[in-house]
């Protein structure tokens, strides 16, 4: 439980019409980057369990290409933000493809639709009548960075193009950022370090190779969650039931869309990935960390967006940084902590 000392409290306002949030100095404001798609989608999900922790302040979210389109993360987005009554939150639209990387007959053929130029799907309960800003999401997050220097933690859980685009266009954006948590990447040096789109590559590095390079070697102090510690989960049914226990809307969502998967398939088990990312945010201690220093490979080829990892530098990582590498998660508190959160009540 959060503790509120309130004589001693630094009291930020946010003022939006309708809605005041007073941000104590024992809160982390955060900037949610996301190819986010509402649930069973694990973006989803994970903005859920943000938006019910008192201990994250969401300053902005701001939408990239990756699972689906921009304009699909964009729709689905506002859409959860009206379900879940934080309309006061506001949300950018960020880069609709990756910096190099081009659409390829393998690309369109496997996971993922960030290429796609279709119109975004209905979400659960229509298109939202609330709409992004007009300010683009490289310029919200340099902004918000030179504003408050030293202050703001990017929860990075998409392609990090958006970042990269941040880090290119302002030189002192990364010795301003507090710190960014990256969901991406897979240690093969590690337990559990394959890849999820090729062999060695995980699906957010390998969509936009470049922009993660520019991003782990900026110098931004980095915590990154990779696939090793998305394979310690394991989200089945039984787990399921006891995130529903409760009536809220978040709860019908989730009854509406992971429920619909679980009648499906009733034996199927789950990764949970970007929800692992944001938890670790709010409490540390549901991971363990190795550092270690992570580079990505951008030589067009059967590796490209691979990410190495070594607890030293070796020949050609030369400009690689150091980070907090997640390789192990106290499941059974990770998702009790979630299932918590989910049912608590949706602010009227
Ligand atoms: O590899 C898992 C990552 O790819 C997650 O962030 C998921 O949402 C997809 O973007
Ligand atoms: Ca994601």
């Amino acid at each position: 439980m959060l503790k509120i000392k309130l004589i001693l409290l630094l009291i930020t306002v946010f003022s939006t019409p309708g809605l005041v949030i007073a941000q104590t100095d024992e809160q982390t404001p955060i900037i949610f980057d996301t190819d986010f798609v509402m649930p069973p989608a694990d973006d989803g999900m994970a903005l859920m369990l943000a938006l019910q922790s008192p201990e994250l302040i969401i300053l902005g979210i701001t939408t990239v290409m990756g699972n689906e389109s921009l304009e699909t993360a964009t729709s689905d987005v506002l859409r959860m933000l009206e379900i879940a009554n934080r309309t006061d939150i506001p949300v950018y639209q960020g880069a609709d493809m990756p910096l190099v990387h081009d659409k390829s007959d393998f690309s369109v053929s496997q996971y993922g639709n960030w290429y796609s130029n279709e119109a975004p799907k209905m979400p659960p309960g229509g298109f939202a009548k609330i709409t992004a800003k007009s300010k683009s999401a490289m310029s919200f997050l340099v902004e918000s960075v030179m504003d408050q220097p030293g202050k703001i933690t990017i929860v990075a859980i998409g392609p990090l193009t958006n970042v990269a685009q941040a880090i290119r266009a302002e030189p002192t954006f990364a010795k301003k950022v507090k710190s960014l948590v990256i969901m991406g990447g897979a240690i093969a040096s590690l337990a559990d370090g394959a890849g999820n789109i090729t062999p060695n590559a995980e699906y957010n590095f390998w969509v936009d190779p470049e922009a993660a390079y520019v991003t782990l070697r900026s110098g931004i102090p980095i915590e990154l969650s990779p696939l090793n510690v998305s394979r310690k989960s394991a989200l089945s049914k039984e787990y399921y039931e006891q995130m529903i226990l409760r009536e809220t809307p978040f709860t019908q969502l989730l009854k509406d869309t992971v429920g619909k998967r679980f009648e499906n398939d009733p034996d199927s088990v789950w990764l949970m990935y970007d929800q692992i990312a944001v938890a670790s945010l709010i409490d540390s201690s549901i991971v363990t960390t190795k550092k270690m220093y992570v580079d990505v490979n951008i030589n067009h080829g059967i590796s490209y967006g691979v990410s190495v990892g070594g607890e030293e530098l070796w020949p050609g990582a030369e400009g690689a940084q150091p980070m907090n590498v997640q390789y192990d998660l106290d499941w059974v508190r990770f998702i009790k902590m979630f299932s918590e959160r989910i049912q608590r009540p949706i602010p009227k």
